[in-house]
């Protein structure tokens, strides 16, 4: 049983089935219609979005100007994330994005786990951004005059949580209310995050040709009002002499660049990880490109780029523009800073309501697009039943599996919130990417191809330790608090509630993951010298681990919750039906 539990399909047979032939619509029925402009398009139309336009607020909030320090961090494992994914895309270039390239090196359950784990990323994703898109299109309405009632614009469970914790939102009291009552119960829901939902699920059943024109408009006018924002807002903030907001007074009035401590930074990693979430949605474009194993790569790294920069300039103009305590309960902070009573740029918030209102658009298009191309795979495999790859006639769509993830990011709209679906988005993607990372450092090594992508090889016999090492020597002679507030904390007393007095963990998991963090840094320090790993993908791999350090105890507890539900149906059903079993 074990062994079948890691039963792995051979990179070979997987190319093989893939029908690699040029031709415009191949044997599973999808269109090749995609270059490398459209891929790098497709990229940055999941990336820049909600996490951008929304949670960026919240993040700027916990970490003061810090939080630039995130962005590169981020940028970083993201980098190292997306070679790996370049180089797994060019080996085996067919649709499934991670779960494909768990199945050639980690065998079937953790294939199965990653196929799981990437719906956290598609569809949980898609509700973060669909909530945020209504709060934008709700706002851009009130712009303009036209009011839609609170209860039809807010979340219930937002709207419950609100009274239950006296919150000062007139929007969400206003919403409990006056919400009218069937049966007892508040008919409160977020109407336009539904009817989004139901407009792009439509739109990608209908095909990948339309959606990709659609997308390709929508990001090359949230690219330009993006770099409006930087341009006009950089420039005030020189014309205004605002530099002193990099450099902000806390609570406890010391001044710094991290106003709440490299814990405060480190805690909105969530949000700040949410918004670089996209670059491998490329990945599951496989089928419909011209040429994938050259193309795919190239628009994963070159999406990654160009969104790197942006966030970093975009989140030095956000924090030098306003002072960071200010975006408490932002929600719309690209659009807030040219508020009257910051910048003071009224035909700019519109622009920008109007932008973010497109931007979002295409990250929910990209995304509900990806999710049925992975149960598509998955199907093929025999993990899911055979629905879930049924070709519509007409349309050459996923047409099924496109319907049930419009279900499954339309159905907890109701239900859920924002911050618990950002939260488990995040935790989710991270995972992963950390499979991706771990599946590169065990496929075996190959020829450098002619064509196509190639990681270049640098090994990390001894580079890897001597990281380590440097790392411990310099964090120690030049923050010596990190290594006594990690090791002398009173683990029995410490509660999961922030501890301000930590600059560095604010609370029991940052501290009980960063212990692992370090363990696991000996470990490969140990094993690296031992099997010579590639240095990138191990870079990658150590990155993603260290972001994880950043979340919460209860973002673990649903993600373990999320993990056993898993693992339940793929014994139920996959494990049986899968076609490694015949
Ligand atoms: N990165 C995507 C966004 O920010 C998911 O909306």
């Amino acid at each position: 049983m074990l062994r079948s539990l890691f039963r792995t399909k051979s990179i070979d047979s997987l190319v093989k089935n893939a029908d690699l032939s040029a031709d415009d619509i191949h044997a599973h029925g999808l269109k090749r219609v995609l270059g490398v402009r459209d891929l790098t398009f497709f990229g940055i139309a999941a990336i820049i979005g909600a996490g951008s336009f929304s949670s960026l607020g919240a993040a700027v909030n916990a970490g003061g100007p810090g939080v630039v320090l995130l962005f590169v961090i981020c940028g970083i494992a993201c980098g190292f994330t997306a070679f790996c994914y370049a180089e797994f895309a060019s080996r085996i270039p067919v649709a499934g994005s991670a779960y494909t390239y768990a199945y050639a090196s980690f065998g079937e359950f953790m294939a199965w786990i990653i196929g799981w784990a990437l719906l956290m990323e598609y569809s949980i994703g898609n509700i973060y951004v669909a909530f945020s898109w209504s709060d934008y299109f709700t706002s851009l309405l009130h712009r303009l005059d036209v009011h839609i009632p609170a209860y039809l614009t807010c979340s219930y469970h937002e709207a419950a949580q609100a009274i239950k914790n006296n919150s000062a939102s007139g929007e969400l009291l206003d919403a409990w209310n006056n919400a009218p009552l069937l049966g007892g119960l508040r008919m409160i829901v977020d109407l336009p995050a539904l009817m989004i939902n139901l407009l792009i699920t439509y739109l990608v059943y209908r095909g990948v040709r339309e959606s990709r024109n659609f997308s390709n408009v929508m990001v090359i006018l949230k690219l330009a009002v993006v770099a409006l924002v930087i341009i006009v807002g950089g420039a005030l903030i020189f014309s205004h002499d605002l530099f002193h907001n990099w450099t902000p007074m806390n609570e406890k009035g010391v001044t710094g660049f991290m106003p709440n401590g490299f814990g405060g930074v480190m805690s909105a990693v969530s949000g700040v990880f949410f918004a670089y979430i996209g670059f491998d949605a490329v990945s599951v474009l496989a089928e419909e490109s011209k040429n994938p194993q050259r193309d795919l790569p190239r628009g994963m790294i070159w999406s990654l780029i160009i969104c790197t920069i942006i966030y970093i300039l975009l989140s030095l103009v956000l924090t030098g523009a306003v002072v960071y305590s200010k975006f408490a309960n932002v929600g719309d902070p690209l659009a807030f800073i040219f508020e009257k009573q910051n910048l003071d740029i009224p035909w700019m918030q519109l622009l920008v309501a109007f932008c973010a209102v497109i931007a979002m658009t295409s990250v929910l298009l990209v995304f509900q697009m990806g999710q049925p191309r992975i149960w598509m795979s998955m199907s093929r495999d025999g993990l899911l039943p055979p629905a879930f790859q049924k070709i519509h006639p007409k349309f050459q769509t996923p047409s099924f599996a496109t319907i049930v993830t419009g279900f499954l990011v339309g159905v907890p709209i109701i239900f859920t919130d924002k911050s618990f679906v950002l939260d488990f988005t995040s935790i989710g993607t991270l995972f992963a990417f950390v499979l991706v990372c771990g599946g590169v450092l065990l496929i075996p090594r190959r020829e450098k191809a002619t064509s196509g992508f190639n990681m270049p090889f640098i090994n990390s016999r001894f580079i890897f330790p001597l990281m380590t090492v440097g790392a411990i020597v310099f964090i120690s002679t030049q923050y010596d608090h990190y290594f006594t507030e990690l090791f002398n904390g009173n683990f029995a007393n410490h509660s999961n509630d922030a501890d301000a007095s930590s600059y560095f963990f604010p609370t029991l998991a940052a501290k009980l993951s960063t212990i692992i963090f370090w363990g696991l840094c000996i470990l490969l320090s140990v094993l690296s010298f031992i099997k010579s790993f590639s240095l990138i993908p191990l870079l990658g791999l150590v990155s993603c681990c260290y972001l994880l350090t950043g979340m919460a105890g209860s973002n673990w507890k649903w993600f373990f919750v999320w993990f056993a539900i898993g693992m339940v149906l793929y014994f139920l059903y996959g494990y049986k039906h899968s076609k490694l079993n015949k």
